[in-house]
């Protein structure tokens, strides 16, 4: 990790501990159009790596950081974040709803949760962020300075799907932009922010941008202006967004590298289970292979089939006479008879994929919208 301060008050902003304790603001709302049709009816932070909904990995690492306290910011698909998540007890974290009135942009988020956050110190983290080793070193260095935010970058190769930022010759924070058209800088603003009390003197005056939203980028940039130092850090973690089937796809693999072998459900004889597997409580693996990493969920059924690795496969499901790799399938899903072997594919709830018995042999399908099939 590099990093720097800028702004006036960059020289004492080091030299000043917070004194107040931080507190979380998880973003859950929005729209999740790239992941649709999977998004259409439920949350896209809900969408599972390694079998665990995304959101979950930062409310972990949130209070793995220290932060307790947590607001998460909802929006049509309300209920079934809090239905996943709770009061937060599960995660050691109190957490409060904080419903959007719509997914008006980031900065509309904090604007909904001012009277929550009131004085302290906050980290918001993006419910469909994924970051491989948390938060914990940035939390720190954010608790022991007063600087008015602190901002993580990834150099990325297009930069042009993320706000950027482009730093001066000094390495400080000099302009960020939202998507930019033309590839003005490789460094990616990653869905990790801290901010301190400041940035509601700007929120309240930001004006919606092109796409209609009150941008986190030009509220960082109005603390800029104003003179409040900001802090950035350019990290060598691994970060997702995750908002695309191949993004779930990586971080999925990400995860699965280092998920270890626990075999809590049955194997018969006929079974081979190679390396890393995690087979979850009444799973039942029958004349298949599985070959890790991978993870099949409680409850599963393998009858006759191969899992390859970087598979996950959801809880309910039904594997029979396939063969799957790189993939991941949700909860309830039946894979039946299929000749091809299947990769890098991510498959929705209750979703069945078999040969069918039927004449004409034709292939029949009922995809929902913007679904994708690519057939050999
Ligand atoms: O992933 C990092 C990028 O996240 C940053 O580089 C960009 O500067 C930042 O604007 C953001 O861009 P996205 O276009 O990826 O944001 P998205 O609309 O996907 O929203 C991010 C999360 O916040 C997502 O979980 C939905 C939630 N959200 C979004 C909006 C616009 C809300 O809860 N409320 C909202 O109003």
């Amino acid at each position: 990790m590099t990093e720097m301060a800028t702004g006036p008050g960059a020289v004492l902003a080091s030299a000043r501990p917070r004194t107040r304790t931080m507190k979380g603001l998880v973003l859950a709302g929005g729209k999740g159009s790239r992941l649709r049709p999977l998004t259409a009816t439920g949350a896209k932070q809900l969408v599972p790596v390694a079998n665990k909904p995304v959101l979950f990995y930062a409310l972990e690492q949130l209070v793995a950081a220290g932060v307790e306290e947590i607001g998460i910011v909802t929006g049509d698909t309300a209920a079934q974040v809090e239905a996943a998540v709770g009061d937060g007890a599960s995660f050691g974290a109190r957490v409060t709803y904080l419903p959007q009135a719509a997914p008006l942009g980031l900065a509309h988020a904090i604007l909904t949760a001012q009277d929550y956050l009131g004085d302290d110190p906050f980290c918001m983290f993006l419910g469909d962020n994924f970051l491989k080793r948390g938060i914990a070193p940035y939390a720190a260095r954010f608790a022991a300075d007063d600087s008015a935010a602190q901002i993580l970058l990834k150099r990325v190769d297009d930069a042009t799907a993320f706000g950027v930022a482009v730093l001066d010759e000094n390495g400080r924070v000099q302009r960020l932009v939202e998507k930019p058209k033309q590839p003005i800088s490789d460094l990616a603003v990653i869905g990790v922010y801290f901010f301190g009390p400041e940035v509601h003197a700007v929120t309240p005056r930001l004006t919606p941008s092109a796409r209609g939203e009150l941008e986190i980028t030009d509220a960082i940039q109005g603390l800029v202006d104003a003179g409040y130092p900001v802090r950035s850090a350019v990290i060598d973690d691994d970060w997702i967004d995750t908002g695309k089937k191949d993004d779930m796809l990586e971080a999925n693999r990400l995860v699965l590298a280092t998920i270890g072998r626990r075999i809590e459900g049955t194997v018969d004889a006929d079974s081979t289970v190679v390396g890393d597997v995690v087979i979850e409580a009444g799973a039942r693996v029958v004349a298949s292979t599985v070959r890790g990493p991978a993870i099949i969920g409680a409850g599963t059924e393998l009858l006759d089939a191969y899992v390859g690795p970087f598979t996950a496969i959801g809880p309910r499901c039904e594997l029979v006479g396939c063969e799957i790799e790189h993939s991941i399938v949700l909860e309830g899903s039946a894979i039946r008879g299929v000749p091809a072997r299947i990769a890098d594919s991510l498959i929705g709830c209750e979703v069945v994929v078999e040969r069918s018995p039927l004449k004409p042999q034709v292939i029949r399908l009922m995809l929902g919208d913007h679904s994708l099939v690519g057939l050999v």
